[in-house]
């Protein structure tokens, strides 16, 4: 690892937390120069916030208030997020919709990762509408957060196929486990400054990336 201290990153989840603690994982083991600040949900009988304690990293819950009102969850969040220091903000499974001020805020700063093969599919159900719509193809999209819903510059996707017998269980559990490894990978990249946000674009290695990167699985 290079002598970069630790980027240090701020999750916000609303489950399960699988990406986090696969996250949590690789900064643990030392394969990427990351380290979790802080976990914060809006749920606080999530199970991802148990898994963080039990891994030693802070974690927060604060409610989400009523519609209209995103912003009083934004604003302890934002202070949460400062006061652990966090540098890169980690949407790995948080199903609420952040505001334009705070996506322009974080501008660059913000990385999601969505179940599906963007710019399809964005939003909800995408393994069952993959399966409706009869393609062959499937994924998961690790992309920059913009202020369009699921429409920020991917930087790498996961691609796996559908096979004839898959559900929407079995599709969802073989894209989640690509995720768990096209994450890492990404926060990897920022930790060693490789990745970068200028330009509203982002850029890899010194040369802005117009494509996202595609990694087959068992396609
Ligand atoms: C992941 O599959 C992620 O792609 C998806 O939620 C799941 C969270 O799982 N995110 C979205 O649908 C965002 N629109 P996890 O809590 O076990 O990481």
């Amino acid at each position: 690892m290079s002598g970069r201290p630790a980027l240090r990153l701020g999750i916000l989840i609303s489950g399960r937390g699988t990406n986090m603690a696969a996250i949590a994982r690789q900064c643990r083991e030392g394969r990427i120069g990351a380290q979790v600040a802080i976990v914060i949900s809006e749920r606080p009988e999530a199970a991802g916030l148990t898994t963080a304690r039990e891994h030693g990293i802070p974690t927060r819950a604060i409610a989400w208030p009523g519609p209209g009102r995103t912003g009083e969850f934004e604003t302890a969040a934002q202070a949460a997020l400062a006061e652990a220091g966090a540098e890169l903000i980690v949407l790995a499974g948080f199903m609420r919709i952040l505001s334009s001020a705070f996506v322009l805020a974080h501008a660059g700063a913000i990385l999601n990762i969505h179940p599906s093969l963007l710019p399809k599919y964005p939003g909800l159900h995408t393994h069952r509408r993959v399966l409706a719509a009869g393609e062959r193809t499937h994924g998961a999209t690790v992309h920059f957060v913009t202020p369009e819903l699921d429409g920020g510059p991917p930087v790498l996707q996961s691609r796996i196929a559908v096979r004839p017998a898959d559900t929407e269980e079995t599709l969802s559990a073989r894209v989640q486990a690509t995720e768990h490894i096209i994450y890492p990978r990404v926060i990897g990249w920022c930790a060693e400054g490789r990745l970068a946000w200028r330009d509203a674009l982002p850029w890899l290695d010194g040369q802005p990336l117009a494509q996202p990167l595609l990694e087959d699985f068992d396609a």
